[in-house]
Protein backbone atom coordinates (compact mmCIF):
# COMPACT_ATOMS: atom_id res chain seq x y z
CA UNK A 1 0.00 0.00 0.00
CA UNK A 2 1.32 3.40 -0.99
CA UNK A 3 1.43 6.44 1.80
CA UNK A 4 -0.97 8.09 -0.77
CA UNK A 5 -3.60 5.10 -0.37
CA UNK A 6 -2.72 4.53 3.71
CA UNK A 7 -3.99 8.43 4.14
CA UNK A 8 -6.81 7.91 1.38
CA UNK A 9 -8.22 5.43 3.77
CA UNK A 10 -8.61 7.75 7.19
CA UNK A 11 -12.03 8.95 7.27
CA UNK A 12 -13.85 10.88 9.90
CA UNK A 13 -14.59 8.19 12.37
CA UNK A 14 -17.47 8.97 15.04
CA UNK A 15 -14.93 7.22 18.32
CA UNK A 16 -11.75 9.26 17.01
CA UNK A 17 -13.85 12.52 16.36
CA UNK A 18 -15.05 12.19 20.16
CA UNK A 19 -11.41 11.58 21.39
CA UNK A 20 -10.44 15.00 19.37
CA UNK A 21 -13.33 16.62 20.69
CA UNK A 22 -12.21 16.00 24.58
CA UNK A 23 -9.35 18.39 24.13
CA UNK A 24 -11.59 21.46 23.03
CA UNK A 25 -10.78 22.89 26.59
CA UNK A 26 -6.67 22.68 26.68
CA UNK A 27 -5.09 26.23 25.72
CA UNK A 28 -2.79 26.18 22.44
CA UNK A 29 -2.80 26.97 18.95
CA UNK A 30 -4.05 23.83 16.92
CA UNK A 31 -7.21 23.75 15.25
CA UNK A 32 -9.48 20.57 15.89
CA UNK A 33 -8.66 19.41 12.37
CA UNK A 34 -5.13 20.11 12.91
CA UNK A 35 -5.59 17.92 16.30
CA UNK A 36 -7.31 14.98 13.92
CA UNK A 37 -4.59 14.73 11.84
CA UNK A 38 -2.17 14.37 14.67
CA UNK A 39 -3.96 12.20 16.63
CA UNK A 40 -4.66 10.04 13.50
CA UNK A 41 -1.49 10.00 12.46
CA UNK A 42 0.51 9.08 15.70
CA UNK A 43 -2.32 6.38 16.71
CA UNK A 44 -2.22 4.41 12.94
CA UNK A 45 0.87 5.61 11.12
CA UNK A 46 2.79 1.94 10.86
CA UNK A 47 6.54 3.19 11.02
CA UNK A 48 8.46 2.28 14.36
CA UNK A 49 9.34 4.03 17.39
CA UNK A 50 7.93 6.94 19.65
CA UNK A 51 6.90 10.04 18.82
CA UNK A 52 8.87 13.54 19.50
CA UNK A 53 7.26 16.76 19.85
CA UNK A 54 9.32 19.94 19.69
CA UNK A 55 7.30 23.05 21.06
CA UNK A 56 4.86 21.69 23.65
CA UNK A 57 3.53 24.43 25.76
CA UNK A 58 0.49 23.90 27.57
CA UNK A 59 -0.17 20.53 26.39
CA UNK A 60 -2.48 20.84 23.48
CA UNK A 61 -0.78 19.52 21.02
CA UNK A 62 0.80 16.82 23.41
CA UNK A 63 -2.64 15.49 23.79
CA UNK A 64 -3.70 14.47 20.50
CA UNK A 65 -0.13 12.83 20.46
CA UNK A 66 -0.51 10.54 23.88
CA UNK A 67 -3.94 9.78 22.85
CA UNK A 68 -2.84 8.48 19.73
CA UNK A 69 -0.07 6.66 21.13
CA UNK A 70 -2.52 5.10 24.25
CA UNK A 71 -5.45 4.33 21.72
CA UNK A 72 -3.04 2.16 19.86
CA UNK A 73 -0.86 1.27 22.66
CA UNK A 74 2.54 2.24 20.85
CA UNK A 75 5.18 4.03 22.83
CA UNK A 76 4.89 7.48 24.28
CA UNK A 77 5.12 11.32 23.21
CA UNK A 78 8.70 13.16 24.32
CA UNK A 79 7.39 16.07 25.02
CA UNK A 80 10.70 18.58 24.22
CA UNK A 81 10.33 22.26 25.27
CA UNK A 82 12.27 24.58 27.46
CA UNK A 83 8.68 26.21 28.41
CA UNK A 84 9.95 29.69 28.66
CA UNK A 85 7.84 30.42 25.66
CA UNK A 86 8.71 31.89 22.21
CA UNK A 87 9.09 35.67 21.71
CA UNK A 88 5.40 35.93 20.17
CA UNK A 89 4.16 34.99 23.88
CA UNK A 90 6.19 37.62 25.95
CA UNK A 91 5.15 40.54 27.40
CA UNK A 92 3.88 42.54 23.89
CA UNK A 93 4.13 40.02 21.99
CA UNK A 94 0.90 38.81 19.39
CA UNK A 95 0.59 35.94 21.66
CA UNK A 96 1.42 37.26 25.02
CA UNK A 97 0.77 34.73 27.28
CA UNK A 98 -0.17 35.02 30.98
CA UNK A 99 1.91 31.76 32.53
CA UNK A 100 5.21 33.70 31.09
CA UNK A 101 4.67 37.07 31.52
CA UNK A 102 3.68 36.40 35.52
CA UNK A 103 5.62 32.85 36.04
CA UNK A 104 8.47 32.86 33.37
CA UNK A 105 6.94 29.19 32.42
CA UNK A 106 3.96 27.01 30.96
CA UNK A 107 5.16 24.05 32.49
CA UNK A 108 2.99 24.48 35.61
CA UNK A 109 0.12 24.60 32.81
CA UNK A 110 1.63 21.76 30.75
CA UNK A 111 1.48 19.21 33.92
CA UNK A 112 -1.73 20.44 34.53
CA UNK A 113 -3.53 20.00 31.38
CA UNK A 114 -1.82 16.60 30.63
CA UNK A 115 -2.68 15.45 33.92
CA UNK A 116 -6.34 16.79 33.57
CA UNK A 117 -6.63 14.26 30.16
CA UNK A 118 -5.51 11.38 32.33
CA UNK A 119 -2.70 11.50 29.75
CA UNK A 120 0.47 11.01 32.39
CA UNK A 121 1.50 7.90 31.42
CA UNK A 122 1.59 8.39 27.53
CA UNK A 123 3.94 11.78 27.67
CA UNK A 124 7.66 12.21 28.95
CA UNK A 125 8.47 15.94 29.23
CA UNK A 126 12.51 16.48 28.37
CA UNK A 127 13.14 20.09 29.73
CA UNK A 128 15.73 22.23 26.99
CA UNK A 129 15.72 23.44 23.74
CA UNK A 130 15.22 21.19 20.84
CA UNK A 131 18.92 21.25 19.76
CA UNK A 132 20.28 20.49 23.82
CA UNK A 133 17.87 17.83 24.46
CA UNK A 134 18.37 16.14 21.02
CA UNK A 135 22.11 15.52 22.28
CA UNK A 136 21.37 13.45 24.83
CA UNK A 137 18.36 11.64 22.86
CA UNK A 138 19.12 7.84 21.84
CA UNK A 139 15.88 6.38 20.94
CA UNK A 140 14.13 6.43 17.65
CA UNK A 141 11.00 8.48 16.88
CA UNK A 142 7.71 7.01 14.37
CA UNK A 143 6.59 10.39 13.86
CA UNK A 144 8.12 13.97 14.80
CA UNK A 145 6.28 17.29 15.58
CA UNK A 146 8.50 21.10 15.16
CA UNK A 147 6.63 23.54 16.59
CA UNK A 148 8.98 25.32 18.09
CA UNK A 149 10.99 28.03 17.54
CA UNK A 150 9.46 29.36 14.28
CA UNK A 151 12.02 31.30 12.72
CA UNK A 152 13.99 29.94 9.84
CA UNK A 153 16.91 28.91 11.35
CA UNK A 154 15.06 27.66 14.54
CA UNK A 155 13.20 25.38 12.39
CA UNK A 156 16.16 24.37 10.24
CA UNK A 157 18.05 23.68 13.55
CA UNK A 158 15.14 21.76 15.20
CA UNK A 159 15.13 19.33 11.87
CA UNK A 160 18.69 19.05 11.44
CA UNK A 161 18.95 17.84 15.35
CA UNK A 162 16.14 15.87 15.39
CA UNK A 163 15.89 14.04 11.80
CA UNK A 164 18.56 11.78 12.51
CA UNK A 165 16.11 9.93 15.66
CA UNK A 166 13.52 9.49 12.53
CA UNK A 167 12.27 6.44 10.96
CA UNK A 168 12.95 5.41 7.24
CA UNK A 169 9.40 5.59 6.62
CA UNK A 170 8.62 8.09 9.85
CA UNK A 171 6.94 11.16 9.63
CA UNK A 172 7.88 14.82 10.08
CA UNK A 173 5.26 17.29 10.51
CA UNK A 174 5.48 21.51 10.80
CA UNK A 175 2.88 23.52 12.52
CA UNK A 176 2.10 27.29 10.92
CA UNK A 177 2.80 26.84 7.39
CA UNK A 178 1.27 30.15 5.43
CA UNK A 179 0.80 31.47 9.00
CA UNK A 180 1.33 35.12 8.20
CA UNK A 181 3.42 35.56 11.10
CA UNK A 182 6.11 33.05 9.97
CA UNK A 183 6.26 33.43 6.31
CA UNK A 184 9.89 34.23 6.51
CA UNK A 185 10.37 31.59 9.14
CA UNK A 186 8.75 28.25 9.01
CA UNK A 187 7.14 28.67 5.68
CA UNK A 188 10.02 29.81 4.34
CA UNK A 189 12.28 26.90 5.48
CA UNK A 190 9.40 24.18 4.30
CA UNK A 191 9.75 25.99 0.68
CA UNK A 192 12.97 25.98 -0.13
CA UNK A 193 14.53 23.15 2.17
CA UNK A 194 11.79 20.59 2.93
CA UNK A 195 9.79 20.38 -0.30
CA UNK A 196 13.35 20.25 -2.16
CA UNK A 197 14.67 17.55 0.20
CA UNK A 198 15.48 14.55 -1.09
CA UNK A 199 13.99 12.50 1.72
CA UNK A 200 11.21 14.17 2.50
CA UNK A 201 7.93 13.25 0.65
CA UNK A 202 4.78 15.46 1.15
CA UNK A 203 2.17 13.31 2.29
CA UNK A 204 -0.87 15.94 3.65
CA UNK A 205 -1.74 19.02 5.13
CA UNK A 206 -4.81 20.00 7.29
CA UNK A 207 -4.69 23.62 7.88
CA UNK A 208 -1.22 24.84 8.68
CA UNK A 209 -0.02 21.39 9.67
CA UNK A 210 1.98 19.86 7.07
CA UNK A 211 3.06 16.24 6.66
CA UNK A 212 6.07 14.58 5.32
CA UNK A 213 7.45 11.26 4.94
CA UNK A 214 11.28 10.68 5.66
CA UNK A 215 12.32 8.19 3.21
CA UNK A 216 15.73 5.87 3.22
CA UNK A 217 18.57 8.13 1.58
C1 LIG B 1 3.63 27.82 19.35
S1 LIG B 1 4.11 27.21 20.90
C2 LIG B 1 3.68 25.49 20.77
C3 LIG B 1 2.20 25.27 20.75
C4 LIG B 1 1.76 23.87 21.07
N1 LIG B 1 2.34 22.89 20.16
C5 LIG B 1 0.24 23.79 21.09
O1 LIG B 1 -0.32 22.79 20.66
O2 LIG B 1 -0.42 24.70 21.56
C6 LIG B 1 5.86 27.16 20.79
C7 LIG B 1 6.55 26.51 21.97
O3 LIG B 1 7.90 26.27 21.59
C8 LIG B 1 8.74 26.52 22.67
N2 LIG B 1 10.06 26.81 22.10
C9 LIG B 1 10.50 27.94 21.50
N3 LIG B 1 11.76 27.78 21.07
C10 LIG B 1 12.12 26.53 21.40
C11 LIG B 1 13.31 25.76 21.22
N4 LIG B 1 14.38 26.27 20.62
N5 LIG B 1 13.34 24.50 21.68
C12 LIG B 1 12.24 23.96 22.32
N6 LIG B 1 11.09 24.63 22.50
C13 LIG B 1 11.03 25.90 22.06
C14 LIG B 1 8.12 27.65 23.42
O4 LIG B 1 8.52 27.62 24.79
C15 LIG B 1 6.61 27.35 23.22
O5 LIG B 1 6.10 26.64 24.32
Amino acid sequence: MTPQEFLSQISLNTARFERVAAFAGVPGFLSWQEGYALLTLAEEWPAEGDVVEIGSFKGRSTCFLAQGCATSGRGVVYAVDHFEGSPEHQKGGHEETAEIVNEGTTYGAFTQNIAAAGLQAHVRPLVGSGVDVARDFTGQARMLFIDGDHSFDGTQADFDAWFPFVADTGLICFHDYQNSHYLDGVTRFIETVIMQHPQMIFLHRADSLMTFMKKAA
